[in-house]
């Protein structure tokens, strides 16, 4: 067997081979949580007093992207990178360029970024040159006193010349906002407004119960089955079969002319169709958002230079993953279904 001196590619006679879960799932979509860092607080992600990962166990841009790599080599066409916030990672271009490096040859289908949008003006233009076509940007007010209510710390000016800057740079946008219950409910048909006329898709998303915050969750929970009743007063909402190969469902509004998706990890499960794993900045690898099992990659990243046994470690990982979830925000078991917070593996 030889191994390739370039990292991630293996030219052996047993070629890598793709990632099929216990459950007949093919693995083809990599999320990687650069940075479990974040230069927001938002109140349903994370406690104000946070302790982040001490700097000396995570992977270095070089490390991550071997990881990557191997993913690819393993059959992931489409990599997201996610935070914490991913653009406040130290030289986070190095590795977007080559990972877009990938996507202009072809190797990868897409490249895409999860952002708050507080250094898009800064990045945008790059992000595009290296080959990001499209990116979620997290926002769930457009009222500037809410916005620094809901992140503590964000400055929403901030947030919106970052996204007129992406839009300038020819970033197709996808706006995510967390549904909170008397917060944001009144304001979403506004936002549906402002992101259509700007040609943006909005996905609404029900809070999920990760990691311990200052509040409780079951304050903010809204299920969205009621915010689609109250939207559609206002609204004629068409079910579209369109897909993005994530949980969200769509819907077309006819009045805008726009899509609205719904993500619903809390009322409906929809892991029967999960083609994801992720990856986090310290090479721990979960296949699950919503279960605690994982994989430590890094040991066996740092134990050597052949994929070899990285692409067995993966595969060992693989044939763990569970079924899917199973959250519950409720009195009774008001507490974390998982202990780890959305910002360690990025939603
Ligand atoms: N439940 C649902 N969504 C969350 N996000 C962060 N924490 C939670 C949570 N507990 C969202 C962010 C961002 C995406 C990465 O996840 O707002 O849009
Ligand atoms: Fe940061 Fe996103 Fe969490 Fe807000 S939701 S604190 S922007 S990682």
């Amino acid at each position: 067997m030889t191994v390739n001196s370039r990292p991630g590619s293996f030219s052996g006679d047993k070629a890598a081979a793709p990632m099929i879960d216990p459950f007949g799932r093919m693995v083809s979509y990599l999320r990687v949580s650069v940075t479990d860092r974040c230069d927001f607080r938002c109140t349903y992600c994370m406690a104000e007093n946070m302790t982040f990962l001490p700097k000396k166990d995570l992977l270095t841009l070089e490390e991550l992207e071997r990881l990557c790599l191997a993913f690819i080599a393993k059959g992931v066409r489409k990599i997201r990178l996610t935070g914490g916030e991913p653009l406040v990672r130290k030289n986070i271009m190095h590795l977007v360029r080559a990972l877009g490096a990938r996507v202009k040859t072809g190797e990868l289908e897409e490249l895409t970024l999860t952002t708050n949008g507080s250094q898009l003006a800064r990045f945008a233009a790059e992000l595009a040159d290296a080959g990001v076509r499209r990116i979620n940007v997290s926002l769930d007010t457009l009222d500037p006193d809410k916005f620094r209510e809901i992140t503590r710390w964000g400055e929403l000016s901030k947030v919106m010349e970052g996204i007129e800057a992406a839009l300038a740079a020819g970033l197709k946008i996808k706006l995510n906002a967390v549904a909170l219950k008397g917060f944001n409910d009144r304001e979403i048909p506004a936002m549906i407004r402002w992101a259509h006329a700007r040609g943006m898709d909005l996905t609404v998303i029900e809070t999920m119960p990760m990691g311990e915050i200052d509040e409780d969750r079951t304050d903010q929970y809204l299920p969205l089955s009621e915010l689609r009743s109250a939207l559609e007063q206002e609204f004629t909402l068409v079910d579209n079969a369109f897909r993005t190969g994530g949980p969200a469902r769509y819907v077309d509004v006819k009045e805008t002319g726009g899509r609205l998706g719904f993500i619903t990890p809390m009322t409906h499960n929809f892991c029967e169709s999960c083609n994801r794993v992720r990856l986090t900045c310290t090479g721990t690898l979960y296949m699950c958002l919503g279960q605690n099992d994982a994989a430590d990659l890094r040991a066996v990243l740092r134990a050597s230079e052949d994929d070899a046994d990285l692409f067995a470690a993966i595969d060992e990982a693989i044939s763990r993953k569970p079924k899917g979830h199973d959250f519950v925000i409720d009195r009774a078991r008001n507490r974390p279904a998982v202990a780890r917070h959305m910002s360690v593996t990025g939603g």
